[in-house]
């Protein structure tokens, strides 16, 4: 979803190699070392994970194996070629029990397996590669990817398209964030070579998925009927952190940049969803 996205928007300053799973695997070793070694890049930018948490929770040994020792795999090669290494990780590393959303100063407790996966991938690309050249991006919930988007917001966006009622859980709440806005941000921190930590949302308030749906409908014009429902209505596997919204401090003091509120992001994605939908 995030590459769909990212890719586009940095080939327009950078030449980009991005292969697919089949050829580059990253639980293995060999080829993630001979490839990043060989390629002499500037930059590897890891966004291939494991990310359905339900699948994560029943499957823990997988999901340690590509979400840590997959990224271990992609720094330690980083450390040998000698370039920079930039990282996607989540606001999924915190218990969620704080009450208010979450700065780069506060201690990530992970509360299910994805979350643990994510956050000793994060300790994993300290301790190998130099301060000066990795960067870590811990983003907020994420929708984008148009036509291949398969996830709450373009689920919720079909579901509207087709039904006149819909359920929205209303007692969880993150950060919204368009993957496009991640990309332009990333072009940004690569041309002026940004390293260290930092929380990465759109801004605003933080949201519930229904107050998502209820934006997702006005935007698209839905005549559509939005139920409220707290999340024991959907009981999943993994536990879901009820407060993980994060807040960007580091990247308003260190790089003066604000990202635009989470309303006018969604908004623009889905007038995209209804222009695809339009033409298909
Ligand atoms: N989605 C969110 O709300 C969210 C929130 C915060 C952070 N993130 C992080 O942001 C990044 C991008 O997320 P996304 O939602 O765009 O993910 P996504 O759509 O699920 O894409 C992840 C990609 O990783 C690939 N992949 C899985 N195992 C791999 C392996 N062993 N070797 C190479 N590639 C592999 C997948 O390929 P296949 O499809 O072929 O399996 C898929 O193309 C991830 O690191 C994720 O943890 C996501």
């Amino acid at each position: 979803m995030l590459g769909t996205d990212a890719v586009p928007i940095l080939s327009r300053q950078f030449e980009i190699i991005a292969p697919p799973e089949e050829q580059f695997d990253i639980t293995d070793l060999d080829t993630v070392m001979t490839t990043i070694c060989k390629g002499k890049f500037d930059i590897v930018l890891h966004m291939a994970a494991l990310t359905d948490l339900d699948w994560c929770e029943d499957n823990p040994d997988r999901a340690r194996l590509v979400n840590t020792e997959g990224t271990k795999n992609i720094a330690l090669a980083c450390a040998k070629a000698g370039c920079r290494m930039a990282y996607i990780s989540t606001s999924g590393i915190f218990s969620g029990r704080m009450g208010r959303p979450y700065t780069e100063e506060d201690n990530p407790k992970p509360a299910n397996v994805y979350g643990m996966s994510k956050h000793e991938a994060e300790i994993v690309i300290q301790e190998s590669i130099q301060e000066e050249n990795w960067l870590i991006l811990r983003v907020g919930w994420l929708y984008g990817g148009g036509k291949k988007d398969k996830k709450f917001v373009g689920k919720m966006f079909q579901l509207m398209m087709t039904t006149s009622k819909v359920m929205a859980v209303a007692d969880i709440w993150g950060s919204p964030n368009y993957s496009v806005d991640i990309g332009y941000l990333l072009e940004n921190m690569f041309l002026h070579k940004i390293h260290g930590l930092f929380h990465i949302a759109n801004t605003g308030e933080p949201a519930s998925r229904y107050d998502m749906a209820l934006a997702i409908r006005d935007s698209a014009q839905l005549p559509v009927e939005i139920e409220a429902v707290p999340s024991s209505r959907f009981p999943t596997r993994a536990f879901r952190p009820p407060m993980e919204a994060i807040k960007s401090v580091r990247l308003i003091n260190t790089m003066q940049y604000t990202m635009r509120n989470w309303r006018d992001a969604l908004d623009e994605y889905i007038k995209r969803l209804a222009k695809i939908n339009a033409a298909d």
